[in-house]
């Protein structure tokens, strides 16, 4: 994978940044996309610590110009685009019977628009090579139901119909499209988040979860990433795969 570029969205924080960092010590050139400005730019350093060639650009993947942007700049600086990681999402705690139309309006423009858009921005580039490789990422709860967060798992089930439209629409390119289906991963996020709430971060990471009684760590939904990001997964297209310590069985 040295020297394979790819394009990131969400890269500044959580799993997207698990994900940079990852591909960093695999040699890899970067463009970073995040509605953070601050997080994105601590990674960064993060990355040239690791020695990675990397970019950042901030914004928002609801805006297409914004997704053409990260796309650009990976042609611009290196000539190429072989990977796409559509991960950046939002997140909402509300119930149907609660939610506005503005809040599925922003649901849906993040989670669902701005991911096909990130792959619409990508796909030309990754055709002109005739190879490529794309990985969106949908939840375990696209597919088993919990409650309060229905918008947000509507736009993961959303998100597999995705996958695998690309798929078929795009074989034919050499271009592979693959969804991620992480079960609770503890991020930077759900650390703080128990921190406002009060709540021990020691017991958030021993929350048991599927099989193997434990959230995951945020590198381990990156290992899964990156082989569906790479030649090891050459023959594998239109799959979803659950990282999710066995959860969804
Ligand atoms: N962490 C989990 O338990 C979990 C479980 C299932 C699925 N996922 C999925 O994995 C992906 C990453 O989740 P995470 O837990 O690392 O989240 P996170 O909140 O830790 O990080 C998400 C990143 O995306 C960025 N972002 C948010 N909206 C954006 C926008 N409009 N444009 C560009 N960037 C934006 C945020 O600033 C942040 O840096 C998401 O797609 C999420 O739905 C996460």
């Amino acid at each position: 994978m040295k020297d394979r570029v790819a394009v990131i969205t969400g890269g500044a924080a959580g799993i997207g940044k698990a994900c940079a960092i990852r591909f960093a010590h695999e040699g890899m050139r970067l463009v970073l996309g995040d509605v953070s400005g601050d997080d994105g730019e601590k990674t960064l350093q993060t990355l040239r610590e690791i020695g990675a060639e990397a970019v950042f650009e901030e914004g928002s993947i609801a805006d297409e110009a914004f997704c053409q942007r990260l796309a650009r700049v990976a042609d611009e600086r290196w000539g190429r685009l072989d990977v796409l990681v559509a991960n950046a999402a939002h997140r909402s705690f509300t119930r149907v019977i609660d939610a506005s139309a503005e809040e599925w309006d922003q649901m849906l423009a993040v989670n669902l628009k701005g991911t096909a858009l990130s792959c619409k921005a990508a796909l030309p580039k990754m055709i002109e090579q005739g190879r490529g490789s794309m990985v969106l990422l949908s939840s375990v709860h696209h597919a088993a139901a919990r409650k309060e967060m229905p918008l947000y798992d509507a736009t993961k089930s959303g998100i597999v119909s995705l996958t695998k439209s690309l798929a078929v629409d795009h074989a034919a390119d050499g271009v592979r499209v693959n969804a991620v289906c992480p079960g609770f991963t503890v991020t930077d996020y759900h650390i703080r988040k128990a921190i406002h709430e009060g709540r021990s971060v020691d017991a958030l990471k021993q929350t048991q979860m599927g099989l193997l009684g434990r959230p995951a760590d945020p590198s381990e939904i990156a290992s899964a990433i990156y082989f569906l990001a790479g030649d090891e997964s050459s023959y594998i297209t239109g799959e979803v795969l659950m990282v999710d310590g066995g959860f969804s069985i």
